[in-house]
C-alpha cells in the first residue's frame, strides 16, 4: 500500500442501464445464491433515460464500509451486498497508479475500505428495474476498481447474488440469464444474445402509471408464489421453456410478430401467476389494463401486431414499437388517451432505444 500519510483516494464511476425482461424470471430455487426456476430474456434501455451511476471509492482513510443511494446514506448489512463485495474482494488484483503514487496488493482488498455513491435516474423501486441496474453498476464499478479479470458473464453471476434479474444489466442488447444446473450457481450466468444493433429499429416507450414504490417488493412476492401458486411449476416446466427457444429465434429473425406475442403473453401470464398466488398480488391496476386493452385493439385493427407490452413487479407499461413511425403513433395515441398528471392516475412517459452498458470509468 502507499507511504505513512496515507491520504490518497482511488475512484470510479461507471453507468449501467436497466433492463426489462421479455420472458420473466419469477420464481427462485436458492435464496441465498439467488438461482431461478426459468430462464428469462430481456431488453437492456437507453441508459440516457433509466440509468444507475456509481462511483466507488478506497482510501486507506475510510473505516469502514459505506453506501449512499440517491444521496441517502444505506445499509451495507444485507446479506445480497455482503455476498457481491465477498465475491468481488476474493477476486481482487494488485492495482497501480503511477500519477498518483499509488500501489494496492491484492491481500490490501481485504483491510481496505469502500465508499460507494449510487444515483437512480427513475424511481426507485417503483417496477421499474432499479435493483437490477443498481447492483449490476455496483458490481461493474467495484470490477474495474480493484482490476478483476473476469469478463462480463462472470460478473454476471456476482451480480445476480445481489439481484437476480441484474446479471442480465451486464449486456446491451438482447439477454438470456441462464438458469444454469449446478448447485453452486457456477453456470447461472447471462449471455448476450444480439447486440444493441441488431435490432435497432425497435423503440421502447415506458409509461410510468406510478411512480410510488411497489407494495410487495419482487423478492417476498416471487418466494409467495413458488410457495403457493398451483400454476408456477406449469410456467416454469411447460411454458418458459418453449418459449425461450421461440423469443431466441424471434429475435434472430427480427420477426416482430412473434416477439410481440411472446412479450405480451409472458407478462400476462406472469402476472397470472401473481393473481394465483395467495394472498393474491396485484401489480398492475386499473391504468395498466386500460393500456394493454387499447394496445390490443390497436393489433388486432392491423395486419400485423405492431407493438408489444410488458409488466414487471408494478403498474407501468414497458411498451415496445416496431419502429420509430409506429413510436410516433403510438405516443401520439398515448398522450390522447392517457394525458399525464391527470385523473387517469398516469405520472410521465419515459422514451428511449436499446442500448450498451457504458463504462463512465
Ligand atoms: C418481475 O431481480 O428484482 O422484474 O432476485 O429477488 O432481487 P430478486 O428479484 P428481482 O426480480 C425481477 C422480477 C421481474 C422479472 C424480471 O426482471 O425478469
Amino acid at each position: 500500500m502507499g507511504s505513512e500519510l496515507e491520504k490518497w483516494v482511488l475512484m470510479v464511476t461507471a453507468r449501467t442501464p436497466t433492463n426489462i425482461a421479455v420472458i420473466k424470471y419469477w420464481g427462485k430455487r436458492d435464496e441465498t445464491l439467488i438461482l431461478p426456476i426459468n430462464d428469462s430474456i430481456s431488453v437492456t434501455l437507453d441508459p440516457s433515460h433509466l440509468c444507475t451511476t456509481t462511483t466507488v471509492s478506497v482510501s486507506p482513510t475510510f473505516d469502514h464500509d459505506r453506501m449512499w443511494l440517491n444521496g441517502k446514506e444505506i445499509s451495507l448489512q444485507g446479506g445480497r451486498f455482503q455476498s457481491c463485495l465477498r465475491e468481488i474482494r476474493a477476486r481482487a488484483q494488485d492495482v497501480e497508479d503511477e500519477k498518483k503514487g499509488i500501489k494496492i496488493k491484492k491481500e490490501d482488498w481485504q483491510k481496505l475500505h469502500l465508499h460507494i455513491a449510487s444515483y437512480n435516474n427513475f424511481p426507485t423501486a417503483a417496477g421499474l428495474a432499479s435493483s437490477a441496474a443498481g447492483l449490476a453498476c455496483l458490481v461493474f464499478s467495484l470490477a474495474k476498481l480493484m482490476n478483476l479479470k473476469e469478463d462480463n458473464s462472470q460478473l454476471s453471476a456476482i451480480a445476480r447474488q445481489g439481484s437476480g434479474s441484474a446479471c442480465r444489466s451486464l449486456y446491451g442488447g438482447f439477454v438470456k440469464w441462464d438458469m444454469g444446473k449446478e448447485d453452486n450457481g457456477s453456470d447461472s450466468l447471462a449471455v448476450q444474445l444480439a447486440d444493441e444493433k441488431h435490432w435497432d429499429e425497435l423503440v421502447i416507450i415506458i409509461a410510468v402509471v406510478s411512480a410510488r414504490q411497489k407494495e410487495t417488493s419482487s423478492t417476498s412476492g416471487m418466494r409467495d408464489t413458488v410457495v403457493t401458486s398451483a400454476l408456477i411449476e406449469h410456467r416454469a416446466k411447460e411454458v418458459v421453456p418453449k418459449r425461450i427457444v421461440q423469443m431466441e429465434d424471434a429475435i434472430q429473425k427480427r420477426d416482430f410478430p412473434s416477439f410481440a406475442r411472446l412479450a405480451c403473453t409472458d407478462s400476462n401470464q406472469f402476472h397470472a401467476v401473481c393473481l394465483d398466488t395467495y394472498p393474491p398480488i396485484f401489480y398492475m391496476n386499473d391504468t395498466s389494463h386500460r393500456i394493454i386493452s387499447c394496445v390490443e385493439k390497436w393489433n388486432r385493427a392491423e395486419e400485423t401486431p405492431q407493438v408489444a407490452y410488458t409488466f414487471d413487479a408494478g403498474p407501468n407499461a414497458v411498451m415496445i414499437a416496431r419502429d420509430r413511425k409506429t413510436a410516433a403513433l403510438l405516443l401520439q395515441r398515448l398522450l390522447y388517451n392517457f394525458p399525464p398528471q391527470s385523473d387517469t392516475d398516469l405520472d410521465s412517459y419515459i422514451i428511449g432505444d436499446k442500448s450498451i452498458l457504458q463504462d463512465a470509468g
